[in-house]
């Protein structure tokens, strides 16, 4: 897939996934519309939707067919409802402490540090709230269950809660390479992966394609990482949308503090090449992924 056509497929999905979290997110109104309103001010800022879209076309890939995407939608809008939420905590004094998000200032800037903190609480378990309904997911409750366990398993401790712990834990210090990789694979990876192996679930995917496409999501899910810590030493705010910079000042290790920018570039290709090596046994179905994973580390934001 040429560069026009994934630009054209992500507009697209972007589009059809602004539209189903318009309809599902909860609307500002009633005694908690303060509340609403913090969590919403996040999630519609802006945003590439990445995980909705990795989800999406995961189905597709599956499924053969985009007719899917509709089934797939409400666990697509849990994942940018929980991921939206990791940004709104992120950027908190307490641990990035960083004041620009999606080109607009972040969420504790405009509401506060505490009703920031719990427009995130609100976010993830509104997400669990979206997976677990039985009249907006239309698939069958075994597969419901288990995407549920999937997302909860990447979303917590073992997951992104555990990586950005560690991320926090790790600033300043000098960590060995497994320990990096770890961090990146869980703070940033695991939902990334949740999102591929949700998608494959919604479409009644076998045991082999869910691994592989885990594979995929893996090996996409560091080279995102790597790419957001090379933007954030190479590119501009403007163009990011959110600080550059903002790890050297917070010490943070990244792949680049490790192993300088050249290296840290061949290492997130040979992810990509990893991941596109795992959709082998996939048809053109997969084509938007094998394109997804290219755009990864092609990004300028
Ligand atoms: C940023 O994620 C945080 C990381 C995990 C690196 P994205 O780059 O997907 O941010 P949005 O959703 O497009 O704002
Ligand atoms: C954050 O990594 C990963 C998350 C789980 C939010 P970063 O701290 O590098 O993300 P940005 O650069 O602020 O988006
Ligand atoms: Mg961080
Ligand atoms: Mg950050
Ligand atoms: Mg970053």
């Amino acid at each position: 897939m040429r560069t026009q056509v994934i630009k054209t497929y992500l507009k697209e999905k972007k589009s059809v996934v602004e539209k189903a979290l318009g309809t599902l997110m909860l609307q500002a109104e009633g005694p908690f519309a303060e509340h609403i309103e913090a969590m919403r001010y996040s999630l519609f800022v802006g945003g590439k939707r990445i995980r909705p879209i990795l989800c999406l076309a995961a189905a597709e890939s599956v499924a053969q067919n985009e007719k899917v995407d509709q089934t797939a939608l409400p666990i697509a809008c849990a994942l940018e409802c929980i991921h939206t939420y990791s940004l709104i905590h992120d950027d908190l004094p307490a641990m990035d402490n960083d004041d620009l998000r999606r080109g607009k200032p972040t969420n504790h800037v405009v509401y506060g540090e505490a009703q920031a903190i719990l427009a995130g609480d609100g976010l993830l378990t509104f997400a669990f709230d979206l997976l677990s309904r039985n009249d907006t997911v239309a698939i069958p409750p075994v597969a419901q269950m288990q995407i549920i366990q999937v997302i909860a398993k990447a979303a917590g401790s073992m997951g992104m809660v555990g990586g950005q712990a560690l991320d926090i834990s790790n600033e300043g210090k000098n960590i060995p390479y497994e320990a990096l990789q770890t961090m990146h694979k869980s703070k940033t990876g695991a939902l990334i992966t949740a999102s591929v192996r949700s998608g494959a679930l919604v479409a009644g995917a076998t045991p082999a394609q869910i691994e592989a496409l885990a594979t995929y999501g893996d090996n996409i899910g560091l080279a995102f990482q790597i790419a957001d810590d090379l933007l954030d030493i190479e590119s501009t705010t403007e163009e990011l949308g959110k600080p550059v910079g903002s790890d050297l000042s917070a010490h943070k290790v990244t792949y680049p503090s490790l192993f300088g920018l050249e290296r840290s570039r061949a290492m997130a290709q040979e992810a990509v090449e990893a991941a596109l090596a795992a959709l082998a046994p996939f048809n053109h179905f997969a084509e938007p992924l094998r394109a997804l994973a290219v755009y990864i580390i092609e990004r300028k934001n």
